[in-house]
């Protein structure tokens, strides 16, 4: 815990997220070592590492309008988005006509910020896979998924929200727009094409040209004073990434194929533009 008050750690996130990395909070939270810094965060996903820090200023960013629609309404109503939550029936029949009024509406205002909290915590692994037409398709997850998180966990959300600002923009803008005095961490998706249907976030997929893209704009961002933390898949090295940065090889626990019975242990790099004391590289 590194943010706005060390003597707690703040909770886990209101969303699941498919490739979160929940479990290595720890690790990555040590590298946002100066409280001070503007926290920036191109690939906010369910920003696992955003609300575990608490910092005193942010920015989110996510080519997801239905998720940044969701994190501006917890924000905004947390209450009344949760009171609407719990009011929801959770069966298969229901998520199903709530995947098609989502589908079909608009992706502004608090019924479709419930809409995709909902089908979030019910789907399946909570994925978020889209068909080429950019529709919702991921199936009903079963009643396996536990209750929602309490009230007061929204709220605490909602408090840290209101320290960041909140973009629905491609990672290009959020890291481009990043000072000399933010801290960058970067968790984009994988590029890989065996897995290709449960890393789609969209309507394309992360590709090579958006990786090195994004390690370019990062290199850049260091140059004016910025501090880089970027993780990414170990099976898959990072091109370009430079010689004066520090590797750090962790792991996190995976769903096979998107199965929840077949979890297995799966390598990931944290790529630091500055030494991590204490952690082995
Ligand atoms: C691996 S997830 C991030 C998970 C996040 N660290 C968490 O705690 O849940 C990657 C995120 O990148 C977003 N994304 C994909 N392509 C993007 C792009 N070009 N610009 C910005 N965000 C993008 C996806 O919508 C997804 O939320």
């Amino acid at each position: 815990m590194k943010g706005r008050s060390r003597a707690t750690t703040h909770g886990p996130s209101f969303l699941r997220w498919a490739g979160s990395k929940r479990k290595s909070l720890a690790l990555l939270g040590s590298s946002y070592r100066d409280p001070t810094r503007h926290y920036v965060e191109p690939f906010a996903g369910s920003a696992a590492l955003f609300f575990e820090l608490g910092p005193m200023v942010g920015t989110l960013g996510d080519l997801n309008g239905h998720l940044v629609n969701a994190l501006r309404q917890v924000r905004d109503h947390a209450a009344e988005v949760h009171r609407r939550l719990l009011a929801y029936e959770r069966s298969p029949d229901a998520y199903y006509a709530v995947r098609n009024r989502f589908n079909e509406g608009s992706r502004f205002g608090i019924e479709a910020a419930t809409d995709f909290i909902y089908l979030n915590r019910n789907c399946f692994n909570g994925l978020w896979r889209t068909n080429l037409a950019g529709s919702f398709n991921v199936p009903f997850g079963g009643h396996e998924m536990g209750g929602y998180p309490p009230l007061e966990l929204f709220q605490d959300c909602a408090k840290l929200l209101r320290c960041a600002k909140l973009r629905h923009q491609d990672f290009r803008k959020t890291i481009t727009s990043a000072g000399a005095s933010s801290f960058i961490y970067a968790d984009p998706p994988y590029f890989t094409a065996s897995e290709r249907v449960f890393v789609e976030y969209g309507k394309r997929s992360f590709g090579e040209e958006d990786l090195s893209d994004l390690v370019r704009l990062l290199v850049e961002a260091e140059q004016r004073g910025a501090e880089i933390a970027l993780t990414y898949n170990e099976a898959m090295p990072v091109p370009a990434i430079p010689s004066h940065w520090h590797v750090h090889s962790f792991s996190v626990t995976r769903n096979v194929g998107g199965f929840r019975g077949s979890r297995k242990q799966h390598g990931e790099i944290l790529y630091t533009s500055f030494e991590l004391p204490g952690v082995l590289e």
